[in-house]
């Protein structure tokens, strides 16, 4: 049997993304014919299964790629570092550790059996320069992208994840420099990830700031609840395992087809049956498999409500919408109302219905307020 059966934990391989064909391949021929694209959206939704599957395909259509998570990156140079090494190892085969800065990234590709596969990047001059501000190791790390890619004729497809933590790092001032530089470039092209989507807003459409306009924005479309049948039925039969009607009914009920809370329960509802000696998982492993997975939620769960708490009037908001009822019932007034639904909104948590009515984005997670607040 593969590892891994429903993908949890991780980006879900190729043959694990449902229903995202006709998005991935819109990316892919976006990116090749030299668009930068945003694509923005709540976490745990798909966006980097997505982006893996999509940064193949381009690769396997001869692009280069680079991939830097800036979430995991604790400073501007790091950040450089990363996507520096990343470029560079389109030439040298993958590293098997990342750099912690400039200087030992600077070593490592100074070695003999690497030095000779980009000595004609004259790259040794730039990191021998150890008093580069990381703003300068910014600006060495964006040019020795569209350099390579220059050199080798080739495009350069730069997927840069949970870039609204770029501000973190370094604020307005490291976005201009990078909208500066990038602007320039023909042969590197930008795929910028990001699930605060009010955040990527913030960067992509404020007329004031440097990157507004600069993208094409993209958006992951709801997987139909058709998808996932047929993909757990396809899943199952492959190792002569089956799920009845029922099951997958209540599966779609109790995780609304949220991609992250499908995965997790199916997962639990299989490892259930099993258990049980069972080839065919019925709506009770399902209920139990739901039950294990909140466990494993629940530590996401907290720290999301945390997250709310500190946001006068959002709790009461977003409990009122929980619990079923119209948030502007509420006993506080309509500016605060509307103000603590649109940052409920903005951190990925609720979707307008329509006038005045309001969705969980993860039906899951409203469960655990009822029972956990
Ligand atoms: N298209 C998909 N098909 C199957 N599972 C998916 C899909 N998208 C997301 N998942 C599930 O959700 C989890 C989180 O997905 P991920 O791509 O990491 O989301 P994001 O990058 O938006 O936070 C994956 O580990 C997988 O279990
Ligand atoms: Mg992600």
């Amino acid at each position: 049997m593969e590892s891994n059966f429903f993908p949890t934990g991780r980006p879900a391989a190729p043959e694990d993304v449902v229903d995202r064909e006709e998005f991935i391949r819109e990316a892919v021929e976006r990116l090749l014919l030299g668009n930068d694209i945003v694509l923005a959206g709540p976490r745990r939704t798909g966006k980097s299964s997505v982006a893996g599957e999509v940064l193949r395909r381009v690769k396997e259509r001869g692009a280069y790629i680079a991939y830097v998570d800036v979430f995991r990156a604790s400073s501007i140079e790091t950040f450089a570092t990363r996507l520096m090494q990343a470029a560079i190892e389109n030439r040298t085969g993958f590293f098997r550790k990342i750099a912690r800065d400039m200087q030992e990234l600077g070593k490592t590709v100074g070695q003999a059996k690497f030095a000779a596969k980009i000595h004609d990047l004259e790259l040794g001059v730039q990191f021998a320069n150890h008093g580069a501000s990381p703003e300068q190791h910014l600006e060495i790390a964006l040019q020795t992208a569209e350099k390579i890619a220059e050199a080798d004729g080739r495009r350069m497809i730069i997927l840069l994840d949970e870039f609204q933590d770029i501000e973190k790092l370094g604020g307005e001032k490291v976005l201009k420099q990078m909208r500066g530089a990038i602007q320039h470039q023909r042969n590197a092209v930008y795929l910028f990830m990001g699930s605060q989507a009010h955040l990527m807003d913030k960067i992509f459409s404020d007329p004031d700031r440097a990157f507004f306009r600069f993208a094409i924005q993209m958006q992951l479309p709801k997987i139909p609840w058709v998808e996932w049948e047929n993909y757990i039925r396809d899943r199952l039969g492959r190792t002569g395992l089956s799920i009845t009607d029922g099951a997958l009914q209540i599966l779609g009920e109790k995780t609304g087809g949220h991609p992250h809370c499908v995965m997790v329960v199916m997962e639990a509802a299989l490892l259930r049956a099993r258990l049980s000696g069972r080839q065919e998982i019925g709506a009770d492993d399902i209920v139990h498999g739901y039950g294990a997975a909140f466990l494993t939620l629940s530590g996401i769960y907290a720290q999301q409500w945390a997250n709310v708490k500190g946001y006068t009037n959002a709790p009461a908001v977003l409990m009122q919408i929980v619990e079923g009822r119209r948030p502007y019932s509420l006993n506080i007034t309509q500016t605060n109302v509307t103000q603590a639904i649109d940052h409920l909104e903005e951190i990925g948590l609720i979707t307008r219905i329509e006038r005045g009515r309001y969705r969980l984005n993860e039906p899951m997670f409203g469960e655990w307020l009822l029972e956990n607040t």
